[in-house]
């Protein structure tokens, strides 16, 4: 790649990967049928026509979001960059989103969308800010809460100031469609709690077998925790092709029924695409500077299978996510 020089426009450094042919899935897109074997039903039938509509301005409903945390064993798999990316997909589904940093000590949702928020959730911890106060705007149709390295202090706080912080946070439930939660990698108690309170988790891994040892290991800990786990499905990050994420996914979904009595769900895969990394650097997400660069092409498609499938049920007499959250800090 051929670097601008400082005073040249900035090009438009799309890299179309010169690596094997990504499937006939992504080369389906969009109108072409793709071809039947294995993985018919990517692209999802929401995608398989024109491009995407514009991100409406969706009216905060009342009822409660759909929470989804986004979790990992390893580190660097990818979460913080898929809920990026997630967000600003699911709005123009004309979904109205609210991202939560809740990777603890190393948030960096905030760097990702390329905002600068004046304050944090340690502000409010802190009582120093109440939580519309810091709500920040990031790409149109998403808000987000940046996490801080107060967030750290969750764990510690006095029963009197966690109710106060819950309180605000209640809020949060009836603010925006869905709520994505980002966590921090492995098996603290935070991360832990933010996936048992959610209604459904995208557990991330890469084809590496560490990363799906790692993932297996965050399942293995719900499963011997309680019978309660979240309807989780599985994203497969950093693929060579389609079939390599299909391969990870049959071994996780196998080795999580037979040795977890879980069921897993295929979310879907998102080709290693140096744009990812490029985005990440120009501080927007992928899905919005290079929308047909073939990891934009796999997240829309992961969003349209999330909204294609009925959200978990939920019954009704089920506590919000908050309380669950709050159960979850206070039981420990
Ligand atoms: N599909 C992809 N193709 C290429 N690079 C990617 C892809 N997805 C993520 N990356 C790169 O991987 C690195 C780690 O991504 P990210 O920070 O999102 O991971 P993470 O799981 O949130 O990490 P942490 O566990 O530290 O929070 C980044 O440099 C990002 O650009
Ligand atoms: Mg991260």
């Amino acid at each position: 790649m051929t670097l601008p020089s400082r005073n040249s426009p900035l090009p438009e450094p799309m890299i179309v990967p010169r690596r094997r042919d990504p499937g006939p899935q992504l080369r389906a897109l969009p109108g072409v049928q793709p071809r039947r074997g294995g993985m018919e039903n990517f692209p999802p039938p929401a995608l398989r026509s024109a491009p995407l509509p514009q991100p409406p301005v969706a009216p905060a409903p009342m009822q409660r979001a759909r929470v989804i945390t986004v979790t990992s064993g390893k580190g660097g798999v990818g979460k913080s960059s898929l809920v990026a990316n997630l967000a600003v997909a699911m709005t123009r589904l004309g979904k109205s989103v609210l991202a939560f940093d809740a990777d603890l000590g190393m948030a960096n949702l905030d760097v990702l969308f390329g905002v600068r928020p004046q304050y944090t959730l340690y502000h409010v911890l802190k009582g120093k800010r109440d939580l519309p106060g810091i709500l920040v705007g990031g790409p149109p149709g998403v808000k987000f809460i940046a996490g801080g390295s107060g967030m750290a202090e969750l764990a510690d706080l006095d029963p009197a100031t966690m109710e106060t912080l819950l309180a605000s946070l209640r809020r949060l439930e009836t603010y925006s469609d869905v709520l994505l939660i980002d966590t921090g990698a492995g098996l603290s108690r935070n991360v832990l709690s933010f996936v048992r309170a959610a209604d459904e988790v995208l557990l991330v891994t890469t084809p590496e077998p560490t990363a799906m040892a790692d993932a297996y290991g965050v399942l293995k800990t719900l499963a011997l925790e309680g019978p309660q786990v979240p309807r989780t499905s599985l994203v497969v990050n950093k693929v060579r092709d389609p079939e390599e994420g299909l391969l990870v996914a049959r071994r996780f979904i196998k080795v999580a029924r037979e040795h977890l009595q879980l069921k897993v769900d295929y979310a879907g895969f998102v080709l290693e695409d140096e744009n990812v990394s490029l985005s990440v650097r120009r501080q927007k997400p992928v899905v919005m500077l290079y929308p047909n660069s073939y990891a934009s092409v796999c997240i829309n498609n992961i969003v349209a299978g999330l909204f294609d499938s009925p959200p978990p049920e939920i019954p009704a007499n089920r506590p919000g996510f908050i309380e669950r959250l709050a159960g979850l800090f206070r039981r420990a």
